[in-house]
C-alpha cells in the first residue's frame, strides 16, 4: 500500500526532463584539456600508507580486489544519480569516466575523462563511444542515462514511446555488447532501471513508454545475466528509489547522492551468483 502511494505520488509529478533532445553534433572535450584533467586526477590520489605488517596481513587476507583504481564508466554522468555515482567512485580514488550529450562543471571538478556528445537517441554514437575507448578496460559500467515522457491512453505518442525504449532499453543494451571487448572476468554492468518496469508492482496503469521500456531493460538485463556468466561478468538491475533529480521535478524522498552511495553498496556486494537480480537501492529485491 505504501509502495503504492509512493507511485501515484511520482504519477502526479509533470516530468521536464530529456524532452529537448539536443543536437546530433559530436563535441568531444579538447584531448589537451581531458589529458589535462585526468593529469590532474591522478597525482591528487595519493594510496594510504600502512605500516608493513598490516599491508603484509591484507595482501594475505583480501579475497576480492582492492576497491581502488578501478575503472567506472557511467552514462547520463553529467547530472542527477549519474554525477553522484561519478562523485561517488571518485571519492573512492576510482578511474571515472562520464559519458553524457554535454559536460557539466561538477563532472568535470572530479572525472579522469569524460566523452561528450554521445546522445543515446542515436544509437551510432555507441560505435563512437567505444572507438573513444579504444580497448580501455572497464571494470564497472553503469547504464543510467535515463529519460522520461508521460503518454495516457487517451494521449497517445508513439514517436515519444520509441524514443524512450531507444535511450532506456535499446541504448544500454547495445552500450553492454558493444562493449563486450573492455569487459573482463570479474567486471560488473550495472542498469539503472525503475521499479515503474516491474509487471507485478504495476498497480496504476499509464506511462507506456516509460513502464514498457524499463521493462524492457529488465528482460534484457535478465537475458545479459545468464549469457555473460560463462565469462565472469555480473549484472545488477537495480531501481533507484524516488530520487530528487530532475526527472521528477526535485520531488522524491531520497537525495540522488544517497541513492548512488547505496546503488554502489550493492555492486560491491554483486556476485556470478546473485547475477541478474532486481534490487531496490534499499537492498529489497523486487518482483518483476
Ligand atoms: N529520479 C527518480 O526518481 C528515478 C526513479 C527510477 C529510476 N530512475 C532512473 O535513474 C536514471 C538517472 O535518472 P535521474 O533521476 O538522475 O534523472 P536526470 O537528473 O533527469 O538525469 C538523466 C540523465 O540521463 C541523460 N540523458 C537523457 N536523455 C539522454 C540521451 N538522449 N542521451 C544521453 N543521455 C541522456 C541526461 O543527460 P542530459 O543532461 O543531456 O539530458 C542525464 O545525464 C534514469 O535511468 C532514470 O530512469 C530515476
Amino acid at each position: 500500500m505504501k509502495r503504492d502511494n509512493k507511485l501515484r505520488k511520482f504519477d502526479n509529478l509533470i516530468i521536464s526532463a530529456g524532452s529537448g533532445v539536443s543536437s546530433n553534433g559530436f563535441t568531444l572535450l579538447q584531448t589537451r584539456q581531458r589529458l589535462k584533467n585526468r593529469d590532474r586526477l591522478d597525482s591528487a590520489y595519493t594510496p594510504p600508507v600502512r605500516p608493513a605488517a598490516a599491508l603484509a596481513k591484507a595482501q594475505i587476507t583480501r579475497h576480492t580486489p582492492p576497491m581502488s583504481n578501478q575503472t567506472i564508466l557511467i552514462t547520463g554522468a553529467n547530472r542527477g544519480i549519474g554525477l553522484e555515482f561519478a562523485k561517488h567512485y571518485a571519492a573512492q580514488g576510482h578511474q571515472v569516466i562520464g559519458a553524457c550529450r554535454e559536460t557539466s562543471e561538477a563532472l568535470e571538478a572530479i572525472s579522469t575523462r569524460i566523452i561528450t556528445g554521445i546522445d543515446l537517441s542515436h544509437l551510432s554514437n555507441i560505435v563512437t563511444l567505444a572507438e573513444e575507448l579504444g580497448d580501455t578496460p572497464i571494470d564497472t559500467l553503469i547504464n543510467n542515462a535515463g529519460m522520461w515522457h508521460d503518454e495516457t491512453v487517451n494521449d497517445m505518442n508513439i514517436d515519444q514511446i520509441i524514443e524512450q525504449m531507444t535511450i532506456n532499453a535499446y541504448a544500454p543494451l547495445k552500450i553492454t555488447t558493444t562493449l563486450l571487448p573492455n569487459l573482463k572476468e570479474g567486471s560488473k554492468v550495472a542498469m539503472i532501471t525503475s521499479r515503474m518496469g516491474s509487471i507485478a508492482d504495476n498497480s496504476s496503469g499509464g506511462r507506456y513508454g516509460y513502464r514498457g521500456s524499463k521493462a524492457a531493460l529488465n528482460m534484457f538485463s535478465k537475458s545479459l545475466a545468464i549469457d555473460l556468466k560463462p565469462k565472469g561478468i555480473a549484472i545488477a538491475i537495480l531501481h533507484p528509489g524516488y530520487v530528487q533529480t530532475r526527472m521528477v521535478n526535485f520531488g522524491g524522498d531520497i537525495a540522488a547522492d544517497e541513492s548512488a552511495r547505496k546503488l554502489a553498496g550493492i555492486i560491491e556486494n554483486l556476485t556470478l551468483e546473485n547475477s541478474g537480480t532486481f534490487w531496490h537501492s534499499n537492498g529489497e529485491v523486487l518482483p518483476w
